[in-house]
C-alpha cells in the first residue's frame, strides 16, 4: 500500500502534467491543506479561481463553492473530487422562493451568502461572502435588505450596518456553528482558558458574536490572530485550527479550537485519495448549465463591483 508521501508525489506529478491548480477551504482535512497550491475563504477561493492560470482546477471544498469556481470559468475544467460534499445550509433557500419574495416585496434588494444554490443566487440582486457581507450592505442605498440563507450572518450585518436585514428564510443556519459552537461551549471554553481572546465566525449565534474580540471570515479571523499573543480561542469549525497553527508556530501564540468537535461532515469528505482520483480520472467535472452560470456571473460582477 502506497504511503502517504507516495500520494503526495503522484498528486504533484499530476498537477504538473495537467497544469492543475488545487484550491482548499480552510475547514479541509490537514492533509487536503498541505497539498493545495492555496488554502482560503470562500472569497479568496473565488478570487484564486479567477487569478489562477491553471487549466484545471480541483476545488477542494463544498459544492456551492466549486460550482463558484466553474461559474467563474466557463473556459476551464473544474474538478470537485467528491460532488457528495454539500453544503446543508445552501439547502435552506430554493430559487422559488427568492422568485415569492421579489414578487411580495419588489423594492427591497435581495442579498444571497454564498452558501446557497447556484439556482437560487441567480435570482438575487446580489451575492456576498461573509467577508464581504456588512461592506456590500452598507454601500446600497436602501435600508431595508432582504439576507439568505444565514439568519446568524443576517443577524451580524443588521448589527454592523444598522440597517434592517430581513432574513430568508427566518430559521436558516449552519448546523455546526448554531450546534456545536453555542454560548454553551464558548463559555466553557473561555472558562476553561482564563483570559484567552474570542474570535468568532459570524455563523455562530447572537451570544457568542456578542463576546467575541472581533468576528469574521474564516481568513479574516486568521489575521485577527496576528495581533494578539496568549491564547486565541476559535469559534468555528476545528479546520481551520490546523490552518491558524501552521501560520502562527510561535509558541507566543496558543490557539484553541472552542469545541474540538465542531467538525463539518461535509468539508471532511474530501480526503487527499479524492483529490488524486479527481486529477486521475479527471473527474468530478462541475458542469453549470450555461444560462444559469451567465445569469451567476452578473450577480457576481455586480456585487464584486461594489465591494471593490
Ligand atoms: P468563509 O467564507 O468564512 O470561509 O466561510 C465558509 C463557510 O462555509 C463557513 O461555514
Ligand atoms: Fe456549510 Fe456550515 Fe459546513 Fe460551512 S460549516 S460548509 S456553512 S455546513
Amino acid at each position: 500500500m502506497r504511503g502517504v508521501e507516495g500520494l503526495v508525489s503522484e498528486v504533484e506529478a499530476l498537477k504538473r502534467r495537467l497544469r492543475a491548480v488545487i484550491l482548499a477551504h480552510n475547514y479541509q482535512l490537514p492533509e487536503v491543506q498541505d497539498i493545495a497550491d492555496f488554502v482560503g475563504d470562500s472569497l479568496g477561493l473565488a478570487r484564486k479561481a479567477v487569478e489562477s492560470g491553471a487549466d484545471v482546477i480541483v476545488f477542494a471544498g463544498v459544492s456551492f463553492m466549486a460550482e463558484m469556481a466553474a461559474v467563474l470559468n466557463p473556459d476551464k475544467v473544474v474538478l470537485h473530487p467528491n460532488p457528495c460534499a454539500g453544503c446543508p445550509l445552501a439547502n435552506y433557500l430554493s430559487p422559488q422562493r427568492v422568485r415569492e419574495v421579489r414578487s411580495e416585496i419588489p423594492n427591497t434588494p435581495i442579498v444571497l451568502y454564498v452558501n446557497s444554490l447556484t439556482r437560487a443566487k441567480v435570482e438575487a440582486d446580489y451575492v456576498v461572502t461573509s467577508a464581504s457581507a456588512a461592506k456590500l450592505i452598507s454601500r446600497l442605498g436602501e435600508e431595508v435588505v432582504v439576507f439568505g440563507p444565514d439568519r446568524n450572518l443576517a443577524d451580524h450585518v443588521s448589527t454592523v450596518t444598522g440597517k434592517h436585514v430581513l432574513p430568508l428564510p427566518p430559521h436558516g443556519h449552519c448546523p455546526v456553528h448554531e450546534y456545536l459552537l453555542n454560548e454553551y461551549y464558548v463559555a466553557k471554553a473561555l472558562a476553561e482558558n482564563p483570559g484567552a481572546k474570542l474570535i468568532a465566525h459570524p455563523e455562530t449565534p447572537r451570544k457568542v458574536r456578542a463576546i467575541a474580540h472581533a468576528i469574521g471570515s474564516t481568513s479574516q479571523m486568521l489575521e485577527k490572530i496576528k495581533g494578539i499573543n496568549g491564547k486565541v480561542i476559535l469559534a468555528t469549525e476545528e479546520g481551520l485550527t490546523y490552518r491558524a497553527r501552521k501560520l502562527y508556530p510561535s509558541r507566543a501564540k496558543e490557539i484553541i479550537p472552542a469545541n474540538p468537535l465542531a467538525v463539518c461532515v461535509d468539508m471532511k469528505k474530501i480526503t487527499l485519495m479524492d483529490v488524486l482520483r479527481s486529477l486521475k480520472l479527471m473527474k468530478h467535472r462541475v458542469r453549470v448549465d450555461p444560462e444559469v452560470a451567465r445569469r451567476a456571473r452578473e450577480v457576481i460582477e455586480r456585487s464584486l463591483e461594489i465591494i471593490k
